[in-house]
């Protein structure tokens, strides 16, 4: 483990510069939520950190595939029962066909229970002659366009802990309960699952994975327990500091600190300077901490960076998340990923498809023809994952996992896919209020097409 610097306590970051951060007109109203929110119990557990760690660690050595994904922004309006289970159902379905194709065990990270607070490229906005904060997230303000909403209100810290306790209790339970058991994976269909052109080739999955988990049964004389449960794991960017501070704890017979939050934070490249405050934060904590990685990051950063993040070079405790864009990756990430191989640097690398593939469009036909429009091509999503793949082969360097924006519901946010959805659909079910989504479909075809390969 990473010996703790005495120079480092959850609060040292203060001296740190600190982008993304809501600014509340009342202090002494932020130090009444921080102060409850310190004494309310930890969402996560310091075991189950330990063995995302493990887990983690052992994806960087090629044995096992990290299936990490969810919403952009989850929004409070959102903690139902249907969305939640359609996330879980989605990526059972994903780990399936990833299992079956990849045959390595497979790890679930969900941009969940937490995933509430957003970077923004500016402060402010000007909306009707009026300049106005911009919206960050359901933890910070409210999306209306009124100097009332958008003023950062430190009571939705605590709205947005409760609404994170509420989705893991709700995961835990469904998991517990048997939800994912494989004997039963009709479980996870979605309503829409029968009518995808993919139905039949995940149909045929399924039935092989149940014939083998038939003979295993048959073999072993008994229902093989470890098949009726899966593990999820949560996970959100760290912007907030002050409330990931609040629920950073040292636990009994452990060492160190432990940010309870949530299994794996992420820096974003917003706030990922090595010298910055995030960096500070993340650099005491004892849990996995992923980092996003750019066009804008350079070898010589990179490589500083997991230094500064992870001294003793531990396995399983940086997760380099790379976000070039399709154009872009082949030209941008060879550098990178030599340089960490070759310093000899203990990293997992996920390839997030998503960041760097988003456009705006402007459709001609549709309920929002002439209109400009937030979105992302499958086909780019797809090459860009493609290109990961050849690039980690080329350089004998595993690729660990994917980090994938997506819902389980039936959303046009992103275009393409086995259903040939165009610019003119997109007016149809546009449900994101931040990053478009790839829809249930699109999901699943992205999880075959890696599986196949
Ligand atoms: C995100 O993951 O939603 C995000 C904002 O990513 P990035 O920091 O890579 O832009
Ligand atoms: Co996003």
């Amino acid at each position: 483990m990473s010996p703790v610097d005495p120079a480092w306590t959850p609060q040292s970051w203060r001296a740190f510069p600190c982008a993304q951060q809501p600014v509340y007109p009342d202090r002494a109203a932020l130090d009444r939520v921080l102060g409850e929110l310190a004494t309310l119990p930890p969402l996560v557990t310091s075991y189950e950190i330990e063995s995302l760690k493990a887990q983690i660690a052992e994806a960087a050595r090629g044995e096992r595939f990290i299936l990490w994904g969810g919403d952009c922004a989850e929004s409070f309006a959102d903690c139902s029962s249907p969305a939640i289970a359609a996330k879980l159902k989605i990526l059972l379905q994903m780990s399936l066909v990833l299992v079956h194709g990849t045959r390595k065990r497979i790890t679930r990270v969900g941009r969940f229970a937490g995933q509430y607070a957003k970077p923004r490229s500016s402060a402010t906005e000007t909306i009707g002659g009026v300049e106005l904060p911009t919206f960050r997230g359901d933890n910070v303000n409210h999306p209306e366009p009124s100097a009332a909403a958008r003023t950062p209100d430190p009571t939705l810290l605590l709205r947005g802990y409760e609404r994170a306790a509420l989705t893991l209790n709700f995961v835990r339970a469904l998991v517990d309960g048997g939800f994912a058991d494989l004997h039963h994976p009709e479980n996870w269909d979605l309503e829409f699952v029968r009518h995808s052109p993919l139905a039949a080739e995940y149909q045929r999955m399924v039935d092989s994975i149940g014939e083998s988990l038939r003979f295993m049964e048959t073999l072993a004389g008994g229902t093989i327990a470890a098949m009726q449960r899966v593990d999820f794991y949560t996970s959100h960017e760290m912007l907030v500091l002050e409330y990931e501070a609040a629920l950073t704890r040292q636990v009994p017979r452990r060492d160190g600190w432990f940010n309870l939050s949530t299994h794996l934070p992420w820096i974003g490249v917003r706030t990922g300077t090595t010298d910055g405050a995030h960096v500070e934060f993340c650099r005491g904590i004892r849990n996995p901490v992923g980092v996003k990685v750019g066009p804008g990051t350079t070898p010589e950063s990179l490589v500083a960076m997991v230094r500064r993040l992870s001294p003793v070079n531990e396995p399983g405790r940086i997760v380099l998340i790379t976000r070039f864009g399709a154009h872009q990756i082949g030209r941008m990430f060879p550098p990178l990923l030599r340089a960490v191989r070759d310093e000899g640097l203990s990293v997992a690398w996920v390839c997030d498809p998503m960041h760097g593939n988003t456009e705006t469009v402007v459709p001609t036909g549709g309920a929002w023809a002439g209109k400009s429009v937030k979105t992302r091509k499958f086909a780019h999503v797809l090459a860009e994952v493609q290109q990961a793949i050849e690039i980690h082969r080329n350089e004998s360097v595993p690729l660990a996992g994917v980090h994938i924006e997506l819902t389980g519901e039936n959303v046009t946010e992103c275009t393409g896919g086995a259903r040939g959805l165009t610019d003119d659909h997109l007016a149809r079910a546009y449900r994101s209020q931040v990053d478009p989504r790839l829809n249930y479909e699109q999901a699943l075809e992205l999880a075959m097409l890696i599986a196949r390969v």
